[in-house]
């Protein structure tokens, strides 16, 4: 699609040459195998098939492709500007990006946990050897991995891109670039020489809290074959089912993100303000947020140089973090909340709340992990300062 056509627009349109039946919303396809053309001139073994000319219209079985998951990856390719493959969940499409690079040596920081997970999966079937983050550049050898996730799970402060894609490619290596927390129109990790970038579809691209997907988009043409081949066999494909909902949830993915990046811009920015308030007068919002809050994580507060405005000019994710004074507070704030679940994940279009530790082994016991959705924020802001007083009360 040309690059001067809107997220929206892309999101709307890039799967118009899909449009085989006369259907407005894009009908469900469940079959997992199709039906060769009864005209013999026109069957093609495989052999002969070349991977340039394969019409995206045309399926065998769905291990391979299918309708739905095609159309899924076709608007997302138009919306990451490279090509993406859809796996059945995120850590599907980060265990076929390391099938594809299986680097000896992978730098990763903290981050999401699952991702450790599956790095420990290939050190048992690899030796591959795990690096932090800020390992000196002379570490990595040619073929190895960064790992960057960028807002980083679970606060939701960013890290400079390029700068650790320039240290990647400076020893040969690659980046790959873990932007579930920002999806298109916040961020576009290509921009700053990401070699992959995954994404947790299950989170912002499907934004309902109710699939299960995850994406990888590359500009290596080479790659995104070698991908879409891996897939057959890892098997690891994206249901029908889901994928008729992603495309659904698409539809609206910059106008549900931009909503919910404003609202936690809004929320931060006064619990911030609220927690920092000098003489907090007694019986105030900013006195019962000062009782029980000790600190705010979230990329708008971070005090960086020029590459973050760069990197998201758009606004940041809507994702960030609290920590309470005390761990009883923050096992007890989401039982007095009424607009945010007590639930892990996030992205989609209802507030959630997690005490982090409930799900993750590796977090301070005191921090919970907010996911801003589509209510107004003023109600959230009321909602939390009531649930604060009710926890000094
Ligand atoms: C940053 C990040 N990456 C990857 C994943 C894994 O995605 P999934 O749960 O779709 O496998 C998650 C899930 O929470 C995540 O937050």
């Amino acid at each position: 699609m040309a690059q001067n056509i809107g997220t929206s627009t892309r999101s709307l349109h890039a799967d118009d040459a899909l449009n085989v039946v006369s259907d407005v919303a894009p009908p469900m396809h469940l079959a997992t195998t199709f039906r060769y053309s009864d005209d013999p001139a026109k069957l093609f073994p495989v052999a002969d098939l070349s991977d340039s000319g394969l019409d995206p219209t045309s399926h065998i079985y769905s291990r391979a492709s299918a309708p739905n998951p095609t159309r899924f990856e076709t608007i997302l390719s138009a919306l990451l500007n490279g090509t993406a493959i859809s796996y059945s969940s995120g850590l599907s499409a980060l265990h076929a990006a390391l099938t594809l690079l299986n680097p000896r040596r992978i730098s990763v920081g903290e981050g999401y946990h699952g991702c450790h997970g599956v790095i420990a999966l290939f050190t048992r079937l690899t030796g591959l050897q795990k690096l932090p983050l800020d390992c000196p550049a002379d570490q990595l050898e040619a073929g190895d991995v960064i790992l960057l996730e960028t807002p980083l799970n679970p606060k939701g402060t960013a890290y400079d891109i390029a700068s650790y894609a320039q240290k990647a490619h400076s020893r040969g290596a690659y980046i790959i670039v873990d932007g579930t927390f920002a999806p298109p129109g916040l961020q576009d990790p290509f921009l700053w020489g990401a070699d992959l970038v995954m994404h947790s579809g299950s989170k912002y691209f499907g934004g309902h809290s109710d699939i299960l997907c995850g994406v990888l988009a590359t500009q290596n043409e080479d790659w995104s074959k070698q991908l879409f081949h891996d897939r057959v066999f890892l098997g690891s494909v994206m249901g029908n089912m889901e994928s008729w909902l992603g495309v659904r949830s698409l539809r609206t993915l910059e106008v549900r993100v931009q909503r919910q990046s404003k609202n936690t811009a809004r929320l931060v920015q006064w619990l911030a303000t609220a927690l920092h308030a000098p003489n907090a007068a007694p019986g105030s919002d900013e006195a019962a947020v000062q009782s029980v809050l000790g600190e705010v994580f979230h990329a708008s507060l971070q005090d960086e140089g020029e590459w973050l405005k760069k990197q998201m000019p758009n606004g940041f994710g809507p994702v960030f973090s609290i920590c309470m004074k005390e761990e009883d507070l923050a096992k007890t704030l989401p039982s007095k909340l009424h607009f945010f679940q007590h639930a892990t994940s996030l992205g989609g279009v209802e507030s959630l709340i997690e005490w982090r530790t409930m799900s993750d082994a590796t977090v301070d016991r005191k921090l919970l992990r907010i996911s801003i959705g589509l209510e107004n924020w003023e109600d959230l802001r009321n909602d939390l300062v009531k649930a604060f007083r009710e926890l000094r009360a």
